[in-house]
């Protein structure tokens, strides 16, 4: 039988061509050549029907045989080639440097709260916390802040709605801390005295952003309180921690100012290379005072007995003038060029 016979030169055939195919391309065409519709291989199953009815079924069978091991040849020869044309074209360099994952780095804001967190931790200050969706009781009424005061301006405050199952008092709302200074109720409604506490935290105003303002922005807010405290005790504080996070040759000084939730209350101006850089002999850095006596009452603390003192500063400031940053919403683009540089 002619047919039979054929079968097993023209697979050799095959197979030759296939596994020699030099290329994906020469393969794809091999593959027609031999089992494409008008193959040569194929070409003999369409000569099955000439023969006679016994003699069919052992060629036919030895035909799909045939073609199966030239599909598993194609098969693999594809894979190889494929393995080929994925490898580099030019030897590879295997002293050249490998490509490093970038590490991440603290944000320099962060950076900046945690040296000044570690300055006070070390004085036996402890870190605490408040919310930022405070209300206008705890963010200015507690803290001696009268309703007609500017601080509470729409311009300056953000108000949300109150929800229809608020358990607010009617008087009071919602709002977006505008200071840290809440956080100083909210810890001493809650602790007896005395009190030693630091609060890192966000704030918001309602203020266009631009060089030196965003509309959020960081504080961090300090609260001693304890029996014969004196101003003394504040400015021997704040030198020391200012002296650590802004260098041993800074100076400071502290101007009468108001607050309404300290009694008497300043402004705390700094010193250093960094100031006379920017060609000033001091810059305002901070506010603090004595707390007012008022705001002892307003959450259950005798004046009589407890005395005390507060700060609180931008973080932002701070960093600024410690690396040397011009415009602080470069703080907030997360742009990974200018974060890579602290
Ligand atoms: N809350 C003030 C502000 O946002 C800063 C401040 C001043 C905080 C005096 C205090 C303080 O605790 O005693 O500008």
């Amino acid at each position: 039988m002619a047919l039979l016979n054929d079968i097993e030169p023209l697979k050799q055939s095959a197979l030759t061509e296939l596994k020699n195919a030099p290329d994906l391309a020469a393969l794809e065409q091999t593959k027609g050549a031999w089992i494409g519709p008008h193959g040569k291989f194929t070409a003999l199953l369409k000569q099955l029907g000439t023969l006679s009815k016994e003699e069919k079924p052992a060629a036919g069978k030895a035909i799909n045989a045939a073609k199966a091991e030239l599909e598993a040849a194609l098969a693999e020869r594809r894979s190889e080639l494929e393995l080929k044309a994925a490898l580099p074209k030019e030897p590879i360099d295997f002293s050249a440097p490998g490509r490093r994952r970038a590490l991440g780095k603290l944000h320099p804001l962060t950076q900046v709260t945690e040296d000044i967190v570690r300055s006070f931790r070390k004085i036996g200050f402890v870190v605490a916390d408040g919310p930022e969706i405070e209300d206008e009781y705890h963010c200015f009424d507690a803290l001696n802040t009268p309703a007609d005061h500017p601080a509470r301006d729409t311009q300056d405050t953000f108000y949300l709605a109150k929800p229809e199952n608020s358990q607010l008092p009617a008087s009071n709302s919602y709002l977006l801390r505008t200071h840290t200074s809440s956080v100083q109720i909210r810890v001493m409604e809650k602790q007896k005295p005395p009190i030693r506490i630091i609060v890192p935290g966000r704030c918001y105003r309602r203020d266009n952003a631009d060089a030196t303002h965003n509309p959020t922005f960081h504080q961090i807010e300090g609260l001693y309180v304890d029996k014969g405290v004196t101003v003394g005790d504040l400015k021997g504080t704040v030198e020391f921690v200012f002296k650590e996070v802004l260098g041993v040759e800074t100076k400071i000084r502290f101007r009468p100012h108001y607050f309404s939730y300290t009694e008497p209350s300043f402004e705390i101006d700094f010193s250093n290379a960094l100031v006379k850089k920017l060609g000033k002999e001091w810059l305002e850095i901070a506010g603090c005072g004595m707390v007012h006596p008022q705001v002892f009452e307003n959450v259950g603390y005798d004046p009589e007995i407890w005395t005390g003192w507060a700060f609180g500063f931008g973080i932002e400031r701070i960093a600024m003038l410690r690396y040397g940053i011009n415009d602080i919403r470069l703080f907030y683009e997360n742009d990974v060029r200018f974060l890579k540089e602290f």
